[in-house]
């Protein structure tokens, strides 16, 4: 049995400690945050994540995992120290390095014998080295330490199943064999692990992002175009996903990318390229693109309504994506700041983050379902697609609201069949549908080669 510290319980810190002692481990789970670990201790969760719980839970009661603030108390006996603590985007765009910086002054002043510290974080090239440095200059009395980094590539809302079934593992270190130690942690994985120098791993979290970040991108510009000729990016991007060399994944043109992730991640990407005096065209493209879509869908609404001054307004969905109640950088709050700012009330739905969301945009009416947000209402956007928004009566929606208007910012529904319930339905890139409804000539030929 090793026995790991895991430094952070947000997203990534908490799942990691779980999944480690699920995997046979001890784990010590660390944060700063007094109310994040005391309510850990009384089994209460610091995020939605699903199946999170019960797995919590069963390793608490298993004896594997324990929850502190004390830094002593977590280093003591632990081989293994993750680093998982947030690096939020800094003024310039660059990764504010403060929480791994002051995790790494603490397990500098409290460690007692040789320890491998591990950076989940994602962190800029070149922050490895740098944190060696401040653990040797921090440390009251060398003792000897290494640095790996493995970043995390796990998904909120099915961050569980991502862990323990990883696609890759990525390990960089110039300590061959502290790699190997934690290439042994990841062995029950199964998965291939690619081990690297230290800032060749940190380049390929970030170069993952900012790829996925990209495919998302790239098939919202489809959707722009798909509009002006007439052709549904829908089926485009499912045409397209069959072909191996491209896949399915990261084609939904919606309202664009957000969270916690990609937004800083290929903003601090082209910060470090511009700071070595490159210009990343492609990463300012990506950036734009996925800029324009929030108001892009506000425009659409504005488009439908005539204007929206004085109109309610239903969000269906807050959270940046479904399964998660991670409200960072979440396409709802632009939504709604723009809608209340051309002078609409917001009232909105979120299956498990509205409590989070409240706090953010108290500006908004928060609504017990789909169906008492939707009364009064002279239009809805669907901002997130939650698979419950899927399954909606959609006639009883239609029959709560004052005008049966939706703005579909996640393309969920089939145009068709929302325009033969009555709806007034607008999707993003669907610009087959828009010559149907004009009955364009275009359209019927397209249905009679059907
Ligand atoms: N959230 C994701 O889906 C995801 C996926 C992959 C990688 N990452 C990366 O993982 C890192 C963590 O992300 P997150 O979403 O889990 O962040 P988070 O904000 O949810 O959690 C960070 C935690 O660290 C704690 N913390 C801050 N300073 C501390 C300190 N000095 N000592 C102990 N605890 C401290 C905070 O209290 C908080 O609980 C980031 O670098 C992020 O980019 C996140």
């Amino acid at each position: 049995m090793k026995q790991i510290c895991v430094v952070g319980v947000g997203y990534v810190g908490i799942v990691t400690a779980a999944c480690f002692a699920d995997l046979g481990n001890r784990v010590i789970a660390l944060d700063i945050s007094e109310e994040k670990i005391e309510g850990l201790k009384h089994g209460e969760m610091p995020i939605y994540e699903p199946g999170l719980k019960e797995l919590v839970d069963r390793n608490v009661f298993a004896g594997r995992i324990i929850f502190t603030t004390s830094y002593a108390e977590a280093l003591k006996g632990s081989e293994f120290v993750f680093i998982a603590v947030g690096t939020p985007s800094g003024v310039d765009g660059e990764a504010d390095l403060r929480y791994v910086a002051a995790a790494a002054r603490s397990i500098a002043q409290h460690m007692t014998e040789p320890v491998i510290v591990i950076n989940k974080s994602t962190v800029p090239v070149g922050t490895g080295d740098w944190v060696a440095d401040i653990i040797r200059s921090s440390q009251p009395r060398p003792i000897p330490f290494s640095v790996v980094s493995c970043p995390e590539f796990l998904r909120e809302g099915s961050a569980i199943s991502d862990f323990m079934q990883p696609h890759r593992t990525v390990l960089g270190s110039l300590d061959t064999d502290a790699a190997n130690k934690v290439a042994q942690l990841h062995l029950p994985l199964r998965a291939p692990i690619v081990i690297t120098d230290l800032r060749t791993a940190e380049m390929i979290k970030y170069a993952s992002n900012a790829f996925l970040a990209t495919k998302i991108s790239f098939i919202n510009e489809i959707a722009n175009i798909c509009e002006e000729l007439g052709a549904d990016v829908k089926e485009v991007a499912a045409g397209m996903g069959y072909d191996k060399r491209i896949g399915p994944f990261f084609l939904d043109a919606g309202l664009g990318y957000g969270g916690s992730c990609f937004p800083k991640d290929v903003k601090a990407l082209a910060y470090m390229a511009a700071e070595k005096g490159r210009h990343p065209q492609l990463l300012h493209a990506v950036m734009e693109i996925n800029d324009d879509r929030r108001p892009m869908a506000v425009n659409r609404l504005k488009d439908l309504l005539g204007d929206v001054m004085g109109r309610t307004v239903g969000l269906l969905g807050l959270s940046f994506k479904p399964n998660t109640d991670d409200m960072r950088d979440a396409p709802a709050i632009t939504v709604a700041e723009m809608l209340i700012s051309a002078g609409a009330r917001v009232r909105a739905y979120d299956p498990v983050a509205m409590e989070i969301a409240q706090g953010l945009m108290p500006g908004v009416e928060m609504c017990g379902d789909p169906y008492q947000m939707a009364k009064e209402c002279d239009a809805i956007m669907v901002i997130t697609e939650w698979n419950e928004f899927k399954q909606l009566d959609l006639e009883r929606l239609r029959d709560s609201m004052r005008r049966p208007v939706i703005v579909d910012g996640r393309n969920i529904y089939d145009p068709n069949y929302m325009a033969r319930l009555g709806f007034q339905y607008r999707g993003l890139g669907r610009g087959y549908q828009e010559r149907q409804n004009e009955g364009s000539p275009r359209s019927e030929f397209v249905r009679a080669s059907q």
